[in-house]
């Protein structure tokens, strides 16, 4: 489904990405780890096409088309959905509203339209409350401006919702864990293994994802396909994902990667 060849990607300047490939199948769950700032949110930010991240050599298809000169819009349209490590407060525009405008983005993908806004004073939206209830929000909160005081893990909920609405087929997750309690980590954990459909056998999945984590406790609901190390803006090691998060705990990256190649040399 994601197919990154040889992506090269500089921001500001700065050459971050150094050639990465990378290959997510259709169905497939895959983990992204690193240390700060060795370019793993860099990497999302390219595949979405954030014009500050430049691609200067290299391809990311998706779906077989090639994303590198689509505009984010469209990119988002293929199907392509993100919660960010960050995302940013929105003064003047309440989740609610945010969530209906991801319910368009599903429909336009399905071929309908439909026109709504919350209005205040009038019930919101069926299954935006469905969604909400799920991740545990209260209808009060759903009218709240997006992001603007909401607490760490409240930020971090809201994101999943926005995807539970969306329902796109590739998801990206930007550390959906940092900074979350243990119960929310289990919540948000459920309702990723429901997004991904990994209740479902292997063959019959078809929705895929990127999940970064630094502590790896969404691994504790979620089971990854496959993990892989990023360091100095290139994949350093790929494999098992239990066995390099036990390793990363244990050693740090630079044993991982260093037991990896030592690994893949004998
Ligand atoms: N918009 C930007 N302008 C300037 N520098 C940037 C920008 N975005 C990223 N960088 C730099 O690129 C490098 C990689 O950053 P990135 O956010 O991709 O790291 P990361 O692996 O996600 O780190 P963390 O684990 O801390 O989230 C860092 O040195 C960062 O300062
Ligand atoms: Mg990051």
């Amino acid at each position: 489904m994601l197919e990154i060849r040889d992506l090269a990607v500089e921001v500001a300047g700065k050459l971050i990405l150094k050639g990465i490939n990378l290959h997510i199948g259709e169905g497939e769950v895959h983990a992204l780890l690193g240390p700060n700032g060795s370019g793993k949110t860099s990497l999302i930010m390219a595949i979405l096409g954030f014009p500050e991240y430049k691609v200067v050599r290299g391809s990311i298809k998706f779906k077989g088309v090639e994303l590198t000169s689509l505009t984010t819009d469209e990119r988002v349209r293929l199907g392509i959905g993100v919660a960010f490590q960050r995302p940013p407060e929105i003064r003047g525009v309440k989740l609610a509203d945010m969530l209906i405008l991801c319910k368009k983005t599903r429909q336009k993908k399905k071929g309908r339209t439909g026109e709504t806004k919350a209005v205040e004073g009038e019930p919101l939206d069926e299954d935006v409350l469905n969604a909400a209830k799920r991740l545990k929000f209260s209808e009060d909160f759903l009218r709240r401006d997006v992001n603007l005081g909401f607490s760490g893990g409240e930020a971090k909920r809201a994101e999943i919702l926005q995807l539970l609405i969306q329902d796109p087929d590739f998801f990206l997750f930007d550390e959906p864990d940092s900074g979350v309690d243990i119960e929310n980590v289990e919540l948000i954990g459920e309702v990723i293994n429901e997004m991904l459909q990994r209740g479902k056998k292997p063959s019959q999945r078809k929705k895929s994802a990127l999940i970064i984590t630094h502590t790896g406790f969404i691994f504790n609901y979620v089971k990854a396909d496959r993990a892989h190390v990023l360091l100095d803006g290139k994949i350093a090691c790929s494999g098992m994902p239990d066995e390099i998060i036990r390793q990363i705990m244990e050693e740090g990256f630079e044993k991982c990667v260093r037991e990896c190649l030592t690994k893949e040399n004998t």
